[in-house]
């Protein structure tokens, strides 16, 4: 039987952010399936979020594992058109700007009767040398709903020519999926008692292609923040991602002591540490998203934002990489009042995506 909607997904991000608008179609009876590109397959990565926040497991699952860009979207697309050949939904959701996200739009636009629906378009770092920029600028310009996270993201898709009537500005479901796990993450979670947290620390992720594939670049990072970390008495709880950890053990790195390095972390152990840390060291997009919506300072370990809401509120500060930046960052956060606004809406986005395909 063919669905309604259908949810493409493959990766930790997406999994996250389309729980609420999964959600919000169970409230509303619509059927759909779910549609697993394998991209991310580790558990921690992986099933831990469809446990954890009560999701069907998916309908198909086309472990298409780790390759490189070319051969892993190629894959994706000749089995996600497969999939979708029987399953024939009428929209195809996909979130965000991943190669998942790419091969869902790539395929499903092409298919008689099927719509793509874009969730988190209009983000732009303008820095086409990363592979996320290229996913989300095709997928912006193949899909036929828009769904902007905010009017700064729906005004860049109007610059670039896209009909103001194919956009909706709806929020980020990241504020909708916060909002509605992080008093059970508080309750929940003992991740503070595990890591015997109980004196003030500072939160680092980093798994960017741009910053832990480059040998010099990863240990200036990792330098950095150690160094800014220790100015201000703070340790570091690093949850690494396999994409890092693969690359500081490849490259024989001896990560600084103040820097504690633990597995990826489930969505409300994480939840916790977010609203718990003094500050937050990223180079992630939700990340920094949620550090703003939490009210955690931020600094970015980047030399561009997709997210610059977040900056303009006065949450988080574009550091890079290098020394003096870093730290100097850090300086002006930590103090910084926690009282900005959060520009990502008021965590209703997945009812205003399925009110703006109408179903009610
Ligand atoms: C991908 C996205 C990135 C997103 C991130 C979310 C692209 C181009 N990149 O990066 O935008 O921020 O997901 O977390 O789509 N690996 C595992 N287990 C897994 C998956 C990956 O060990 O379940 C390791 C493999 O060694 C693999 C490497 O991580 O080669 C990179 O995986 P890949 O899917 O290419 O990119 P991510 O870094 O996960
Ligand atoms: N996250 C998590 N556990 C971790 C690190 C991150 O649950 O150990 C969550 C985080 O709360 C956010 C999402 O993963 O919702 C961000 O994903 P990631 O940083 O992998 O990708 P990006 O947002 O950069 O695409």
């Amino acid at each position: 039987m063919s669905s309604t909607l259908s949810f493409v997904l493959g990766t930790r991000p997406e999994i996250i952010k389309l729980s609420p608008v999964i959600r919000a179609c169970q409230r509303r009876d619509v059927s759909f399936s779910i549609v697993h590109t394998g991209q991310h397959y580790s558990e921690e990565l992986d099933s831990v979020f469809f446990e954890q926040l009560d999701l069907p497991t998916p309908d198909y699952n086309l472990a298409v594992g780790s390759s490189s860009h070319g051969e892993q979207t190629g894959e994706m697309i000749a089995e996600i058109e497969a999939v979708l050949e029987s399953d024939r939904p009428e929209v195809v959701i996909v979130q965000g700007d991943t190669n998942s996200v790419l091969a869902g739009t790539i395929a499903a636009t092409k298919m008689a009767g099927i719509d793509v629906g874009h969730v988190e378009a209009g983000l732009r770092s303008f820095d086409r040398d990363m592979p996320e920029e290229i996913n989300r600028r095709m997928a912006d310009h193949a899909a036929d709903y828009l769904f902007a996270p905010t009017k700064t993201s729906r005004d860049l898709l109007c610059q670039e020519g896209l009909p103001d009537e194919w956009i909706t500005v709806t929020g980020n479901t990241i504020v909708d999926a916060v909002q509605q796990n992080v008093e059970i993450a508080h309750e929940r979670s003992h991740i503070l008692a595990e890591l015997d947290l109980d004196e003030q620390f500072a939160l680092l992720t980093a798994h960017r292609a741009e910053n832990v594939d480059d040998r010099e670049r990863l240990e200036r990072l990792l330098d950095s923040v150690s160094t800014a970390a220790a100015e201000h008495d703070l340790s570091v709880i690093y949850p690494v991602h396999p994409h890092a950890e693969k690359r500081i053990s490849e490259f024989g790195i001896e990560v600084p002591d103040i820097i504690q390095l633990v597995e990826p972390q489930d969505f409300l152990n994480f939840l916790v540490l977010e609203d718990e840390a003094e500050i937050i060291f990223t180079d992630s997009g939700g990340v920094q998203e949620e550090s703003c919506i939490l009210r955690t300072p931020c600094v970015t370990l980047r030399d561009s934002t997709e997210r610059p809401e977040t900056v303009d509120v006065g949450a988080n500060k574009i550091v890079g990489v290098n020394l003096e930046a870093v730290v100097e960052g850090v300086r002006e956060m930590i103090v910084r009042e926690q009282n900005w606004e959060n520009p990502f809406g008021d965590g209703r986005a997945a009812d205003r995506i399925l009110d703006t395909l109408e179903y009610e």
